[in-house]
């Protein structure tokens, strides 16, 4: 299995301020990362809650956490619901959450769902392990929507400057045949975008794939949903810390949080996003883009 190095771990234990017997959220649980970390702060009287969308990634942190101190419970589900799925197990108020968004290596390089233009794989992009049929998939995007709609998320999460021709491309090489795997896009993008404006270090498939699974798993809505959310289960000075990757994210963050302490609910314990060392990008160089942000809940 591809490792996930958890990104700005002390980092996020500090912002966290845990305690003994803490109850935390920790709503982007992937393999557990994080949580191992957390477990060691709240002792035998707190209770660990991970929430994910990805089963497979679900059935890791419970080996993971096997021999943990606190109680934890893993919940199947989008942190979006996370007051349903609390209330679920009788639980309506949290001290700590954390949400670190995004994707894991293990699902960019071993869940075999399209998320990387590196592996021929099927254009699935679901966080989902097990998706519903009804489901939305990159392969619908490319093969359904009209050539407008996916220039515009292209553009819109992607800030691909190539979305028009890409989106183009992508109408007329569908007319003669169905796009299905990744290696199928790949082809089409490298097609659209001129060799000059080709760039070393970012494949020309980058952005238009993280567009496509910003779009296939409503990242941003459920983001937005997520801070509402996670800010009225909080018990007063209880804590928020939010962990992104890209910059439509973080504004999103940024905004909702000062709205919120404008409201007098929250206050903003980083003035500025914490970001990695350059010794933590040395040896993880996917956490270069990483922003962190915390809030506390006022009383
Ligand atoms: C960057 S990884 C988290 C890594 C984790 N903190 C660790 O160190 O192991 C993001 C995880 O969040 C999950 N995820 C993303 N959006 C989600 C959502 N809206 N609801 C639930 N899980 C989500 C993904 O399936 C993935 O497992």
């Amino acid at each position: 299995m591809t490792e996930h190095i958890p990104v700005l771990l002390n980092e996020t234990i500090d912002w966290l301020k845990l305690t003994k017997g803490d109850v935390v959220v920790d709503g982007t649980i992937n393999t557990a990362g994080h949580s191992l970390e957390i477990c060691k702060h709240i002792g035998s009287t707190g209770h660990l809650i991970g929430i994910d969308e990805d089963k497979d990634a679900l059935a890791f942190a419970k080996k993971n956490l096997k021999n943990v101190t606190p109680k934890h419970t893993l919940l199947h589900g989008n942190y979006r619901d996370m007051d349903t799925l609390l209330t679920r197990i009788g639980i309506t108020k949290v001290d700590k959450i954390l949400l670190d968004i995004g994707l894991s290596n293990r699902q960019l390089f071993d869940s075999g769902r399209g998320f990387s233009f590196a592996k021929n794989e099927p254009l699935l992009m679901t966080f989902n392990s097990n998706p519903h049929k009804d489901k939305l998939t990159a392969e619908e995007i490319v093969n359904c929507w009209d050539e407008e709609n996916i220039a515009d998320i292209i553009y819109g999460y992607g800030d691909e400057r190539f979305a028009r021709v890409i989106a183009r491309n992508i109408i007329q090489a569908r007319s003669t045949k169905k796009i299905s795997t990744t290696f199928e896009l790949v082809e089409i993008i490298e097609k659209s975008v001129p060799s000059r404006a080709k760039n070393k270090r970012l494949h020309s498939a980058t952005k238009t794939f993280q567009a496509l699974r910003i779009t296939v798993n409503d990242e941003l809505q459920a983001l937005k949903e997520g801070i509402d959310k996670g800010i009225n289960l909080l018990n007063p000075n209880g804590r928020m810390v939010i962990i992104s990757f890209h910059s439509g994210e973080d504004r999103i963050i940024k905004n909702m949080f000062r709205e919120k302490q404008k409201e007098k609910i929250v206050e903003i314990l980083t003035k500025k996003p914490t970001t990695p060392s350059i010794e933590e990008v040395k040896t993880n160089p996917k956490a270069r883009s990483a922003k962190l942000r915390a809030i506390k809940k006022n009383n």
